[in-house]
């Protein structure tokens, strides 16, 4: 329900002045800090002027065409002039009635707008690099970018996701070279990663005592670029077995993509990049390299595109990933989700994009984010400092099994396995969602696991009880989809009410901001009201009919937390 619009709509045609259309007012319209103050104010100070009046006359005036207008459908019971503020106090009856039928007939569609129809939108996350552990920035990517692509995507646009794989650049020379020497096949197959990672770290301590070795792995690299059939064998084999155990991961997290391609998939698509630097201009030789300079001011250090050998970089490959996802997809904003420290790099390559004269590279967004601090560090790596997504994910399951197991209402719990990997694979996806993407998360099991405080398990426990109320009256024989919604009117039902209407809006603002953790805090808030209405509305207890509408209430809550958190990647459990 629109509810601020239909006000605006309402104040605008009772200004009746051109200057003030229903966005402009919808745009003044606020929320008291104070509910006593009303459910919305109107301040006229800014009117005073153009109708050269003392705002609480013109106050005054627009209370008179409200009330005297027949446009009112009996949304609004009172309208109050405070100093130079019109406050509406909205007829709770009729907003609960609105809200809640529209959820329950919308479901999972509550809150989805169309507003993104026909518009491509790319959304790259996670981004591991082949042969390489994935690690825990890793992880954050793959949170943050899997919720702001949900995010778009509910809001009708036409998302793609992105997995940008580090699957090219001369480690894959060395890897080669390690593989020809010590490499065992059977042993990748088993545990790719870490077979992987093994060899690779034994060839970085060999070619310090034979430097040799690094001409050996240059050579295997250019023949990997040539496209030699044995070297590009092994290069696709590392492929597969990392992208095997990547998947496993992706899989548990519930999270797919729509393309793989890495960098490897540019290799091909650089040539032409370099022609067009070169035909504009802008290459310019830097110490046997190739750079681009920007203007002074913009203080931004050259972007080199090729090293001193010829060879490509990182830089140029994404230079050409951005000018091939143009092409090919035609997109209206693409977004990388990488964490902050690359934020000179995408400044760069978004720079050098301009200067080729592409007017789209103002719809290239970063969108970083910080470091993963683990103060009570009792994660345990198998790699020393490298924390390692596997380890932080079983730990978070087993943890939370443990809590279940040993809490009064773990017996009701059905498949505790299901249960403790939903909980605790919500519980690390919400601490990383949980603030603002910039600042680094402070990473705690207590904290995470808190099932009373602001944590995934709160809000998961949230929605289970409330599902758990509506199967106790199902089984108790009642049927509330009829119910009269008309005879609530608490403090409680409408604080909960108004904020279910707000879901469409939150969704919009997490999506300008590319800010998961509005949705985050939406749903811990709604969990909060959730809970408080819960406890005072005795919603079994009470009088058949007023139970009734509690009940279709409590379905309502129930299916907008369930929405909310599918837009963070949290799953929903009913029992718990
Ligand atoms: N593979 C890189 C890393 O692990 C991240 C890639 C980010 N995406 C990009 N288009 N550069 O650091």
């Amino acid at each position: 329900m629109d509810i601020k619009g239909y006000l605006a709509g309402l104040i605008s045609v009772a200004i009746d002045n051109e200057k003030y259309d229903k966005d402009t007012v919808c745009g003044l319209v606020a929320t008291p800090p104070d509910e006593k103050m009303g459910d919305f104010a109107f301040p006229c100070f800014a009117l005073a002027k153009e109708f050269r009046k003392a705002p609480p006359l013109i106050a005054g005036d627009i209370k008179a065409a409200i009330e005297g207008s027949d446009e009112d459908k009996g949304l609004i019971e009172k309208i109050d002039v405070a100093g130079g503020y019109l406050n509406f106090y909205m007829n709770r009856k009729a907003i609960i009635a609105g809200v809640v039928s529209e959820i329950i007939e919308k479901g999972d569609d509550f809150g989805k707008s169309d507003e993104g129809n026909g518009k491509k939108v790319i959304v790259e996350f996670s981004s591991p690099n082949i042969a390489k552990p994935f690690h825990i920035g890793h992880l954050v990517s793959t949170a943050v970018g899997s919720s702001v692509e949900r995010i778009y995507k509910f809001l009708g646009y036409d998302t793609v996701k992105v997995n940008h794989l580090g699957d090219w650049g001369t480690q894959f020379g060395k890897l080669i070279s390690a593989y020809k020497r010590w490499g065992n096949e059977a042993a990748i197959l088993a545990d790719p990663i870490n077979e992987l990672l093994k060899i690779y770290v034994r060839f970085h301590n060999e070619a310090e005592k034979q430097p040799e070795l690094e001409d050996e792995a240059r050579a295997y690299f250019k023949k990997l670029e040539d496209g030699d059939e044995e070297v590009t064998k092994l290069w696709k084999f590392f492929v597969t077995a990392s992208l095997t155990e990547f998947n496993r991961m992706y899989d548990k997290l519930d999270i797919s993509f729509d393309s793989y391609a890495g960098e490897s998939f540019y290799s091909d698509k650089m040539p032409e990049i370099v022609d067009i630097l070169k035909e504009k201009n802008i290459l310019e030789e830097s110490e046997g390299a190739m750079v681009v300079r920007f203007d002074e001011e913009a203080k931004i250090p050259p972007c080199i595109i090729l090293k001193s050998d010829g060879s490509t970089i990182y830089a140029t490959r994404d230079i050409a990933a951005a000018v091939y996802r143009k092409r090919h997809y035609d997109f209206y904003k693409n977004i990388y989700v990488v964490g902050t420290p690359q934020a000179l790099h995408f400044k760069q390559v978004f720079s050098v994009i301009d200067k080729m004269g592409f007017d789209w590279s103002d719809s290239c967004v970063h969108v970083g984010f910080g470091y993963v601090r683990f103060p009570d560090r009792v994660i345990s790596t198998r790699h020393g400092d490298v924390v390692l997504l596997e380890d932080v994910i079983n730990e978070a399951i087993d943890k939370t099994k443990e809590i279940i197991q040993n809490s009064a209402t773990g017996k009701v719990v059905d498949d505790v396995d299901n249960v403790s990997e939903k909980i605790g694979i919500g519980a690390v996806l919400y601490a990383f969602l949980k603030n603002g993407r910039e600042r680094d998360i402070i990473f705690t099991w207590e904290d995470m696991l808190d099932f009373e405080g602001e944590s995934g398990p709160y809000v998961q426990y949230s929605y289970a009880r409330g599902k758990s109320v509506l199967r106790k009256a199902s089984e108790a024989g009642i049927d509330w989809k009829d119910a009269d919604l008309t005879l609530l009117d608490s403090d409680e039902e409408f604080a909960l009410v108004k904020h279910l209407n707000n879901f469409q809006n939150v969704v919009r603002d997490a999506a300008n901001k590319y800010e998961p953790c509005v949705v985050t805090r939406y749903v811990t808030d709604l969990a909060q009201l959730f809970n408080k209405y819960y406890n005072t509305c005795n919603i079994m207890k009470s009088d058949d009919d007023i139970r009734k509408a509690r009940l279709l209430l409590t379905e309502a809550a129930a299916s907008c937390i369930k929405s909310a958190l599918h837009l963070i990647g949290v799953a929903v459990v009913e029992k718990m």
